[in-house]
């Protein structure tokens, strides 16, 4: 259900800006991808391990009823989202509609501190480190809907 309304979410952003014909996997240049290590190592390996692994317990919340950051490698679930949602995510924080109205998250909004470029960049390099069953499970979950369905 939630996956569909997800696949459903990147398909419209396709056809709004009809830029990579698959979020997730649109090849980006090395200098990019260091750019984007640079930039994580900086902004995000606080939280989430330098290497990608997230917070201990990252499944349970805290005492203040905040979750912790969860890892961005293959075992948690950054990779479920779509490109744009991450992009959202990165430079919103947890604001409606990605998460309630009220939320309170320790998720910090990049937006005034990294430009959309930036955190593309962070998140390209993200996913260069998912295996090659992410990526294409991404690339069959997130594919553009054709004509017909
Ligand atoms: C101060 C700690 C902190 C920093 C720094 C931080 N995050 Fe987070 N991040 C979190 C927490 C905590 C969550 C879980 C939020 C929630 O669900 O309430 C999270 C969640 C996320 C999610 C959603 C993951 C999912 O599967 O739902 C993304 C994407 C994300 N962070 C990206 C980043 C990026 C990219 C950076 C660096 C530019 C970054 N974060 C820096 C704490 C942090």
């Amino acid at each position: 259900m939630k996956t569909r309304g997800l696949a459903v979410m990147a398909s419209i952003w396709l056809v709004a800006c009809g830029d990579s014909p698959t979020p997730g996997t649109a090849p980006v240049s090395a200098a990019v991808l260091t750019q984007g290590a640079a930039l994580y190592a900086a902004q995000c390996a606080s939280c989430h391990g330098a290497k990608l692994e997230g917070q201990p317990d990252w499944r349970e919340r805290k005492a203040d009823g905040r979750l912790p950051a969860p890892p961005h490698d293959a075992t948690g679930h950054t990779w479920h989202h779509p490109m744009e949602m991450l992009v959202q995510m990165t430079r919103d924080g947890m604001v409606p509609p990605l998460a309630p109205e009220g939320y309170q998250s320790d998720m910090p909004a990049f937006g005034h501190i990294l430009s959309d470029d930036e955190i593309r960049a962070v998140l390209a390099y993200i996913e260069s480190q998912w295996p090659d069953e992410v990526k294409q499970m991404r690339a069959e979950r997130f594919k553009p809907q054709t004509s017909g369905r």
